[in-house]
């Protein structure tokens, strides 16, 4: 097999409304993004991933889509789009686009038509059905499934116009299309080979593996104590996922040079994944897993549990198994649904703060896979010391917290508890430009609080600093360019049972990587089969270690030669 270019690729992702805002209204937007390029391409990186900028009612921050082949006017224009495009490939980088189209905005002309009349011509474009049997449309329980959406209450919302409901497994601005139609799917990839022609490099598939659900829309099993059935069974990896992601190779990627693509995947199996991911399947070059970030929830969604180190071993090391052979692994700790990693495997205090976040880069990247970059995390970017409820703005904390204080008996410092350290809205905070009033991110007034710590944490100060988080990662990222055994090497975990080390080999050819990081806040003895054999240290965050004594939150990577 030719080795694609992605495989030694790093991708950063913007989230635009919060990276850099040019024109003063509190919202990121493109003039801000093509400001700041040089800072994205003096990481070094190959590829930058824009979540959404189309125009949309922002109902999920953009991941409702009313018009495909625009740009959303707080965001910019298509002129200033091209012109970030040109920028980004004048550095040498690639733009990957977001494609949601799992479902739509519910003012997408599309829908608009389809919730018109029931013959309409695009009333089967989404998952419309009647009230349950026996039950007066639109009172409760007439719901057609049990299914709860992901953002709090039914997955379906009862339109009056036509008597009927339409399904929304995300919020009801975001109803589903049907990818059953084949007008439908037609439509989509006539889309996204306007955008490919247009010169944009690949598409990061949101939720793709939502797209296919059981036709016969079956209720869910109800877990104790909540209020909806589980639809996700149903909905997630259904019978044409596959076929579905096949047929889209064909019509929009078959005969492309050099894109990349990769699918969202809550859920998915490593099983399922090399599927996905086989280049002879004709489907997507990665997946996004989630096993990693769901490491560490547990029976009750209201409590918060420790990382077992032990437990996220495993993951990762059944993952760079699985795809040994066939597919590609993406790695990742941060996006913009994921609190922050240094302040949850990590630790953000002032003392170990950049410490804990290079040993988290450094361990991470060094897997084989496609690493990708949260804007921020490349400065150990934090959590954000949330208070009340009226502190977040995500859509999802907002529907979580009422359906949970509201319906399910919880009380309120609980959910809020659980909300400070995972919620969303922690990867949201405006990009930390400079220690000034809002952090350099705007001269208005941000559509979400600045983090106080920008005085301390900020680009400017880290870029000035070659002992930074920053520099780190730079660091990082031309040791993945530079040696074809972080790209291509064997995999190898070792001491999985060990609850305070993270450690593993990689092996290519003669050339031999050893990578251990301390996950704790003491000082920790490696025990190194062959310890003698590691004289080339090739990248650490500490002091380097005298007898294998790890300080805390170090990270080490010794090279040897080896005979194949
Ligand atoms: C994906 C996105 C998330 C969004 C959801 C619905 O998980 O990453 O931000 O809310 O899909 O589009």
């Amino acid at each position: 097999m030719d080795n694609p270019w992605w495989h030694s690729a790093v991708v950063y992702q913007i989230y635009p409304r919060s990276f850099a805002d040019a024109d003063g209204d509190g919202m990121g937007d493109l003039r801000g993004i093509i400001d700041h390029l040089d800072h994205i391409a003096g990481l070094g990186v190959d590829v930058v991933w824009l979540s959404p900028i189309y125009p949309s009612p922002q109902d999920d921050n953009g991941y409702d889509i009313s018009d495909y082949q625009d740009i959303e006017p707080v965001f910019g224009t298509l002129a200033d789009f091209d012109e970030l495009l040109a920028g980004i490939h004048d550095r040498g980088m690639k733009l990957v686009m977001d494609l949601v189209v799992n479902h739509s905005s519910d003012e997408h002309p599309w829908f608009a038509e389809s919730r018109l009349s029931k013959d309409s011509p695009k009333r089967d474009w989404y998952w419309w059905r009647p009230a349950r049997e026996g039950f007066e449309p639109g009172t409760p329980g007439a719901e057609p499934t049990n299914w709860g959406s992901v953002f709090g209450g039914s997955a379906w919302e009862y339109d009056p116009a036509t008597g009927e409901y339409y399904l929304h497994i995300f919020s009801r601005k975001q109803p589903d299309l049907n990818w059953e139609n084949p007008a439908v799917r037609d439509a989509v990839y006539e889309m996204m080979n306007w955008w490919l022609d247009r010169g944009v490099d690949g598409f990061r598939m949101d939720v793709i593996d939502h797209i296919s659900k059981d036709v016969s829309l079956p209720d869910g099993a109800v877990a104790p104590g909540s209020l909806y059935g589980q639809g996700a069974p149903h909905y997630m990896h259904g019978p044409r996922n596959h076929e579905f992601l096949h047929e889209m190779h064909e019509r929009v990627f078959a005969g492309r040079e050099a894109l990349l693509t990769v699918g969202e995947m809550p859920g998915v199996t490593v099983e399922e994944a090399v599927k996905y991911t086989d280049p002879a399947r004709g489907e997507v070059d990665m997946v996004f897993n989630f096993d990693h970030v769901w490491v560490d929830r547990g029976a009750d969604p209201w409590q918060l549990y420790p990382l077992q180190l032990t437990k996220l071993k495993g993951i990762f090391a059944r993952w760079q198994a699985g795809l040994r052979e066939k597919g590609w692994n993406s790695l990742y700790w941060n996006n913009h649904d994921q609190p922050r990693v240094v302040s949850r495997y990590g630790d953000d205090s002032p003392e170990w703060r950049e410490r804990s976040a290079k040993m988290l880069g450094g361990v991470l990247h060094l897997h084989r896979g496609t690493p990708y970059v949260y804007q921020g995390e490349e400065l150990g970017m934090t959590n954000y010391p949330f208070g009340t409820i009226a502190d977040f703005r995500d859509i999802e904390a907002l529907g979580h917290y009422a359906q949970a204080t509201e319906h399910e008996g919880r009380s309120p410092e609980e959910v809020l508890t659980v909300l400070r350290a995972r919620s969303r809205d922690n990867a949201r905070t405006p990009m930390q430009w400079d220690s000034s009033a809002q952090a350099g991110f705007t001269t208005g007034t941000p559509w979400l609080a600045v983090n106080p710590n920008h005085k301390e944490i900020n680009a400017a100060a880290a870029v000035a600093d070659p002992d930074s988080v920053y520099h780190f990662y730079r660091r990082l990222i031309a040791l993945r360019h530079d040696e074809p055994a972080v790209v291509y090497g064997d995999f190898t975990m070792l001491m999985p049972a060990d609850e305070r080390l993270y450690a593993y080999t990689r092996r290519h050819g003669s050339t031999e990587l050893l990578v251990i990081g301390n996950f704790t806040g003491e000082p920790v003895t490696a025990e190194v089969p062959d310890a003698g054999a590691w004289q080339e240290l090739v990248l650490t965050n500490a002091p380097a270690p005298e007898n294998w004594v790890l300080e805390p939150w170090q990270l080490v990577v010794y090279r040897r030669q080896v005979t194949p």
